[in-house]
């Protein structure tokens, strides 16, 4: 970390937003004045201008039962509504909400009139089927138009949604639809993925199996898209088409108002165990929050801006910044169906064209991949819509940054580096074009309303120019209201650590530079972060010991020139396996069942089949060893371990 640290501290370039870009700018310096003033009377008012409550909050905050948040408790919304209803009230009915690209090269237009009808005949259907508010609804689609209309269908009737990230396996998909109880499970027979049709309703099929272990199902219907055309086996009286039932339904449906704390949706997370946390978000806090930055950390002018954000629904991002904010705000915004690299390279960039986008959203992993490419690919295209730039997921080395600025972004628009995570529900640092002078590699500032610091071990501000531990001080609207079936998992997680201050440990390092700005420098805990992906070392090595050659497994996420981490295994064979069968073709073999087992996101880079694993007299396995080696550095202090003789045989296995 003191070479990166050491990189970090010789950047020295500045950029100041420019005259022309701070005049029409939507973030002003005062919002941090205001906040800064009143921070409860800043979000109260944010939310009053930014959403329509239909009955209006008195209360802002309750942080009586710490760490269990109410924010507008006594307020009413309905979340599909502010989305939807109300941009067509106010006339903006023909206004395109949804510019939709096919990975083919099929391509909707979706106004916001065309998608609230939509939305209303599917949350029809939804009550047709017995859903009713806090029921649970599985999504599993792929980025098409209904799968923004499922949501905020689901949201519509005060229902909860659970959105599966469709590279996600099977039995992936199971624990979630188990963990989350979900009735209803909405579907596509499948969606395009790199030129050929990815299946998505086998998978579910096989989610949904009798698996013989007398566990109830609680899914009673599963609701199919057909987009791919593939064959697909059908389950008569659970099964339903959607062309069948949404388009027969009735577009007349009022949406209902629900209190601010009505939960919204489930998203899972890797943690630093084994098994996925259902991150839980409510309504009111979560949309203000949203709104609020989506305007104005991108500088969101909604009736000429054309914004993209790349990321899938099946992630946080996808949630906030594709569908809730971007429509709570009004926005036009591209779906992008693919990835960037089919049916060439310069997919995205094509796409920009086509559209005009002006606000671009991606991760740092895809603009090191583009960097590879080269920039003759982007500069066959003209990118001149382009006026805001931001950045997710990652911490942007600032060679990468820079070549975003100056590739993508014709050396003019502001760059946003985003700081956030599941947990926080929207942006938490970030500069605010307009108004910040910019830094290559650094996220830089809390957000007006957010409180944050970097502590040491102890709870002490590090002060300026050094690194420790980012926490967030204060409750935030969208802050996550818990983990889905598990408060003590909650309070454990995040509160334990700095109970006594009552901090939100958000599990990243930082460090502030003699401004006090802040440097992301990655997890300090067993969470890796793949291509902006979260996963956690022991997800993955409870896959690899389910397989049966493997005896013990320990996984470390290695840096990697495009990925920012990759998955590095390290296995022990069974001596019973390895006699009847041999080590050959297992490395192989063991990245494809992770693959299998999780998806494909999950596939180590790497599988080294070892002797021994570096573990302490209390048996914990030293990651931090392994980490020496798969990055292929002199490995650290072994004096803790039982056997000092171990690394050096792992070395000499590996090398
Ligand atoms: C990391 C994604 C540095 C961080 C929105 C965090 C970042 C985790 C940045 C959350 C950034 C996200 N700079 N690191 N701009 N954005 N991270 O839940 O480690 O998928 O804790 O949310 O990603 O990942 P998650």
């Amino acid at each position: 970390m003191s070479s990166q640290i050491d990189h970090l501290l010789n950047e020295t370039r500045r950029f100041a937003p420019s005259e022309e870009f701070a005049a029409s700018a939507v973030a002003t310096a005062e919002l941090y004045e205001q906040a800064e003033a009143d921070r409860e009377g800043f979000w109260a008012e944010q939310s009053r201008t930014l959403l329509h409550w239909e009955k209006p909050f008195t209360e802002v905050l309750d942080w009586s039962t710490p760490p269990f948040a109410k924010w507008f408790a006594d307020g009413e919304l309905n979340v599909a509504y502010n989305c939807l209803d109300r941009h067509v009230e106010a006339g903006n009915g023909d206004r395109v909400a949804l510019l939709w690209e096919g990975e083919p090269g099929d391509s909707r237009r979706v106004t916001y009139a065309e998608l609230t009808e939509e939305v209303k005949r599917l949350a029809n259907v939804l009550t047709g089927l017995g859903i009713e508010a806090g029921d649970r609804v599985a999504v599993y689609l792929p980025m098409i138009p209904e799968a923004i209309a499922s949501m905020l269908a689901v949201a519509r009737i005060g229902a909860i949604h659970s959105v599966v990230f469709g590279g996600f396996s099977a039995d992936s998909l199971r624990s979630r639809i188990d963990d989350a109880g979900a009735k209803l499970v909405i579907t596509a027979d499948g969606g395009y993925r790199k030129g050929k049709v990815s299946p998505l309703k086998p998978a579910v099929d096989q989610a949904l199996a009798d698996r013989g272990d007398g566990e109830q199902l609680t899914v009673e219907h599963v609701l199919v898209v057909r987009r791919g055309e593939n064959e697909v086996a059908w389950t008569e009286g659970r099964d339903l088409w959607w062309h069948d039932v949404v388009p027969a339904a009735s577009a007349e449906h009022t949406a209902q108002a629900f209190p601010a704390e009505n939960p919204l949706f489930i998203l899972y997370t890797s943690g630093t165990t084994g098994k996925p946390k259902g991150i839980l978000h409510t309504s009111g806090g979560y949309l203000t929050q949203a709104a609020f930055t989506h305007r104005n950390v991108f500088d969101l002018h909604p009736e000429s801006d054309v914004y993209w954000c790349t990321a899938d629904i099946g992630w946080i991002t996808g949630h906030t910044y594709v569908a809730y904010a971007p429509l709570a705000n009004g926005a036009t915004q591209v779906l992008y169906e693919g990835t960037p690299e089919f049916p060439q390279p310069g997919r995205w960039w094509e796409v920009i064209e086509k559209y005009g986008v002006t606000i671009f959203y991606t991760a740092p992993t895809a603009i090191r991949g583009f960097m590879k490419q080269g920039r003759q690919i982007p500069q066959r295209r003209d990118l001149s819509s382009l006026r805001v730039l931001g950045s997710v997921g990652e911490p942007i080395n600032p060679e990468a940054w820079i070549w975003y600025r100056e590739i993508i972004g014709a050396g003019r628009t502001p760059i946003v580096d985003t700081w956030w995570q599941t947990e926080t529900g929207a942006i938490m640092v970030s500069a605010l074009p307009g108004v910040t002078e910019t830094k290559p590699g650094s996220a830089q500032v809390a957000l007006p309303g957010i409180s944050l610091d970097v502590v040491d071990e102890k709870a002490r501000h590090v002060g300026h120019g050094n690194g420790g531990l980012l926490v967030v001080t204060e409750p935030w609207p969208s802050m996550l209201r818990g983990i889905w079936g598990d408060p003590e998992r909650y309070r454990e997680t995040y509160w334990d650590r700095f109970a006594d201050q009552g901090h939100y440990f958000a599990g990243d390092g930082a460090r502030l530079d003699e401004d006090g700005d802040i440097w992301l420098l990655g997890r300090v805990d067993d969470v890796m972060n793949i291509s902006g992906h979260r996963l956690s070392t022991a997800e993955i090595e409870s896959a690899l010991v389910a397989h049966e050659a493997t005896a013990e497994a320990a996984v470390v996420g290695a840096s990697d020139e495009t990925t920012g981490q990759a998955v590095v295994a390290f296995v022990i064979l069974k001596e019973s396996y390895l006699k009847l069968h041999g080590p050959d073709g297992l490395a192989q073999q063991l990245r494809a069942w992770v693959s299998e087992q999780i998806g494909p996101i999950a596939r180590p880079r790497d599988v080294y089949i070892v002797g021994e694993l570096p573990k302490t007299r209390s048996g914990k396995i030293m990651r931090r060893l392994l980490r020496d080696v798969a990055e292929g550095r002199e490995v650290g202090d072994t004096t803790t371990l039982a056997d000092t003789a171990v690394m050096s045989v792992i070395s000499a296995q590996v090398r």
